[in-house]
């Protein structure tokens, strides 16, 4: 029995947020993942992402599986992709697999949140066609065999939308309905080509052929995976189908102020990548993104720089040299720090020591010198060389030596340290 369910159990793939272009096996079973890295494709997996949903998860599996086996005999799967729940969802649904041959279950262990567990089950899914549904029946089964028809009849990706025709909310209170809303025209301002294409860029329904999304980096913040279906994805045609957004009997909603910040990141991280800038950076493989956020840091130290020295200046009165080491050695803290938190973040946190901490700021130290050094340089050769305008050319050194400074921090800073 054991056995039995083991086959139904699927590795969570790591590395990149990547759909194959053809189905993989990551089965936890060592001798069919050995027989061969490439499986048959079927036509048509489903993810459920699960986060305690133990007490609802029978009742989903039972009615989606009595829906498909009609339309789909054998030909579909059905992918739990749960989060290590303490209710331990994935394991009650590893027991089900026994009654429903087409249940696959996927344990995550080393990662969390909605759209990456998705994304996870789409990377290890079979089928031709992806798809996603909540697990807390507020999301009817019924209406997927309209949205298998919808793709059927060629469109790329389509949604169950709460508004067109046929859809709605149930019983939201007021204020719900004016944040989700709120949220929607705003995302419409920053982002109008991706909000505008769906009447519901919310919803956490749909299906999308994988060849559109398929071979191409997703990098999505908290709940919204469709914007980045959307966003990212090669997608011609897009077909909706209005739904009820039933009420939640059993668990509980795992919407927190936190889905809001998560939001509106997620808008301003697919706004620069889908912008010009983002294209750019992308063919010179530029990381426009991170430059943008290394630009604010130098911006802060910037006012640092200039309040410090105001203080030390005007207000200690310790002499203009000291004053400017002072205030300049510290505004490279500030930046340091920021830089360590934010701009690289995710490379800081993969060597974490304090020693590998200490190296990374006193090179970050000489780097700002080499940067310094190189500024006045620059300054000269464009004032003295090239007469330009003193304050052009004191914008265009530090604009330079910004940049400069950001690509020598990536290449030799933050990043190669990752190796020792
Ligand atoms: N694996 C995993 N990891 N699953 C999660 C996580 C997580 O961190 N967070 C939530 N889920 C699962 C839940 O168990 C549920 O099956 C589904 O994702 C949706 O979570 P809810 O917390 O019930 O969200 P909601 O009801 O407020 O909103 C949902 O419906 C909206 C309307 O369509 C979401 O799907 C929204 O994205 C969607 O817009
Ligand atoms: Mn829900």
């Amino acid at each position: 029995m054991i056995n039995i369910q083991q086959k139904h159990l699927l590795q969570a793939p790591s590395g990149l947020l990547q759909v194959p272009r053809l189905p993989q096996s990551s089965s936890t079973d060592g001798y069919a993942a050995q027989a061969s890295n490439l499986i048959f494709p079927i036509h048509f997996t489903l993810i459920i992402p699960t986060f305690n949903e133990r007490d609802n998860i029978e009742k989903m599996v039972a009615q989606l599986s009595q829906l498909l086996d009609k339309v789909l005999p054998n030909d579909y799967e059905l992918l739990v992709v749960d989060d290590n729940s303490p209710d331990r969802t994935w394991e009650y649904a590893l027991h089900l697999t026994e009654h429903y041959p087409n249940l696959q279950v996927m344990l995550r262990q080393n990662e969390r949140g909605l759209s990456t567990a998705v994304i996870r089950g789409w990377q290890a899914a079979r089928g031709e066609i992806v798809g996603v549904i909540d697990a807390d029946l507020q999301h009817p089964p019924e209406v997927l065999l309209k949205l298998l028809e919808k793709i059927e009849c060629g469109a790329d990706l389509a949604v169950a939308s709460r508004h067109v025709e046929g859809g709605g909310v149930s019983s939201w209170s007021a204020a719900r309905r004016v944040l989700s809303r709120g949220a929607q025209l705003l995302g419409l301002v920053i982002l109008p080509r991706v909000l505008s294409s769906v009447t519901d860029p919310m919803s956490g329904y749909f299906l999308v052929k994988r060849k559109a999304i398929a071979g191409i980096p997703l990098n999505p913040v908290g709940y919204k995976i469709l914007l980045e279906v959307i966003g990212r994805g090669d997608i011609q045609q897009i077909a909706e189908v209005g739904y009820v957004f039933q009420e939640r009997e059993v668990g509980e909603s795992k919407v927190t102020w936190r889905q809001y910040k998560d939001y509106l990141h997620h808008l301003a991280r697919l706004r620069i990548d889908s912008g010009r800038l983002g294209k750019w950076g992308r063919q010179l493989n530029f990381p426009v993104g991170r430059f943008i956020r290394f630009a604010f840091v130098g911006l802060s130290g910037l006012l640092v720089d200039m309040g410090l020295l105001y203080f030390f200046y005007d207000f200690l009165s310790i002499g203009l040299t000291r004053s400017a080491i002072f205030a300049g050695e510290l505004a490279i803290v500030n930046n340091f720090l920021w830089n360590d938190r934010w701009t690289f973040k995710d490379l800081a946190q993969k060597q974490s020591s304090w020693q590998q901490l200490l190296k990374r700021f006193l090179k970050f130290n000489i780097i700002c010198l080499m940067g310094l050094i190189l500024k006045i340089l620059l300054l000269n050769i464009l004032f003295n060389g090239i007469h330009l305008n003193a304050y052009l050319a004191n914008f265009l050194a530090i604009a330079i030596v910004t940049a400069w400074n950001f690509w020598i921090n990536l290449r030799l800073n933050w990043r190669v340290t990752q190796v020792d």
